[in-house]
């Protein structure tokens, strides 16, 4: 069989760009369902673009790559394509959009739309065999009962990253890319929890907060939460993508507050408080008995001089800690790295290696930050790939 244009995944760049990339497409995946990190992304509702993305929100090796395609197809243009078929959205916070209803209506839309451009998605489909003979790209795909060879002018890597191979996440387009010269970013979990393998802060599992994160430079004010096995909540997801392994993050536990002065009106106006009590006034309860148990200072909050308690706030500001590691690839919810941009064109995903060869979504070396950014990659950079096609 002879096409137009090969798609390797059918996931939120792959379905996007066949339902845009013209006739003679066709899309396959070795999963059973199209979409399915749409299905479950936003709890099942997908945070599907955010109202402020701008280049800011995203990071690789090459800080301007991603600038041209999120500026020709914007989150504007894809909140009018869900309106323009009635899928209502709500914004959650931070700009970030979710559907109303289920997610699932992504995926319909998508699919929708891919079967109306006349596209062919073959799900269940592997790629056993890839070569390019000079014109082009002569694939070997495979299924239950069917072993085909098809060969296509464009082929379009679409597979995504490395995080949660449970859902069928592999480094396809990783091996693809290489064995067409190009270079790959040592990919790594990222917007994924970290953990302590001490357990220290097994006791304060379920605790939540609202602090200050910072690694590296980079620092995000948002929900921190406590876990069994260390620290998750949104905040930390931001920061883990910039997080090197052994290296230190700090926490402002009381960004909103100057916690020096705060303890020294409280000891002005009851002296004879428990340092946990006292600390209950600027951090959840049970985190403030554990970090004045930590402390372990003597006698009440009268007890302390002022020195003592520029300590204190100090502690609650900058608290530095080392993260064993993180959850890995098990829960990340994305790859950081990736297929290096450096051959690729940022206006039309097309390899400056091989003609014909697009490279889209998540595995290329673009990385979004938590917030409906990644969808907004994966819509603009294959509307990019589609556009040229
Ligand atoms: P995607 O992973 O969507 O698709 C790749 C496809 O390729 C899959 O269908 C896979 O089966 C297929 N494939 C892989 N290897 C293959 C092989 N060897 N052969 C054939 N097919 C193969 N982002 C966001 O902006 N807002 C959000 O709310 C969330 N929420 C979220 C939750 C969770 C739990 C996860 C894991 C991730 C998110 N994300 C997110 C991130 C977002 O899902 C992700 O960035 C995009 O789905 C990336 O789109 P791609 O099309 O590049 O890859």
């Amino acid at each position: 069989m002879t096409i137009n244009t090969l798609i390797l995944g059918a996931g939120a760049a792959g379905l996007m760009c066949a339902a845009h990339a013209g006739p003679g497409t066709l899309i396959i995946d070795h999963a059973k369902a199209p979409g399915e990190k749409i299905r479950i992304s936003g709890g099942g509702r997908c945070n599907f673009t955010n109202l402020y993305c701008g280049p800011e929100n995203f990071h690789g090796q090459n800080p301007h790559f991603h600038k041209s395609a999120l500026a020709r197809y914007t989150q504007w243009d894809f909140i009018e394509l869900m309106d323009r078929h009635a899928i209502a959205w709500h914004e959650k916070t931070l700009g970030q959009l979710f559907c109303d209803g289920k997610a699932t209506q992504i995926v319909e839309l998508l699919t929708g739309l891919t079967a109306r451009a006349g596209a062919d998605l073959r799900l269940e489909t592997s790629l056993a065999d890839l070569s390019h003979d000079g014109t082009d790209f002569v694939a070997t795909l495979t299924s239950a009962n069917r072993r085909e060879v098809v060969r296509a002018r464009n082929l379009v890597l679409a597979t995504g990253g490395k995080s949660i191979p449970k859902m069928g996440a592999t480094g396809l387009a990783y091996d693809i890319a290489q064995k067409f010269g190009h270079t790959v970013i040592d990919p790594r979990p990222a917007l994924v929890p970290f953990t302590f393998s001490d357990g220290r802060f097994t006791p304060l599992a379920g605790v939540a907060l609202p602090v200050r994160a910072e690694t590296s430079g980079h620092s995000f004010d948002e929900a921190m939460l406590f876990t069994h096995r260390g620290l998750s909540g949104p905040v930390i997801l931001q920061i883990s993508s910039f997080w090197q392994e052994q290296q230190q993050i700090t926490l402002n536990l009381a960004p909103g507050a100057d916690a020096f002065d705060r303890l020294r009106q409280l000891r002005a106006e009851n002296g004879r408080q428990q340092i946990a009590t006292a600390l209950g006034a600027l951090l959840p309860s049970r985190l403030a008995q554990a970090v004045a148990e930590e402390t372990a200072l003597k006698g009440n909050l009268a007890d302390q001089s002022d020195t003592v308690l520029r300590g204190l706030a100090d502690r609650l500001h900058s608290w530095t800690l080392t993260p064993s590691g993180t959850e890995g690839w098990r829960t990340a919810e994305v790859t950081a790295g990736g297929v290096s941009t450096d051959a690729v064109s940022s206006k039309t995903m097309m390899s400056e290696h091989t003609p014909g060869l697009y490279i889209i979504g998540e595995a290329l070396d673009v990385t979004g930050w938590l917030g409906g950014f990644n969808f907004q990659w994966a819509w603009s950079s294959a509307m990019a790939a589609a556009a040229d096609i």
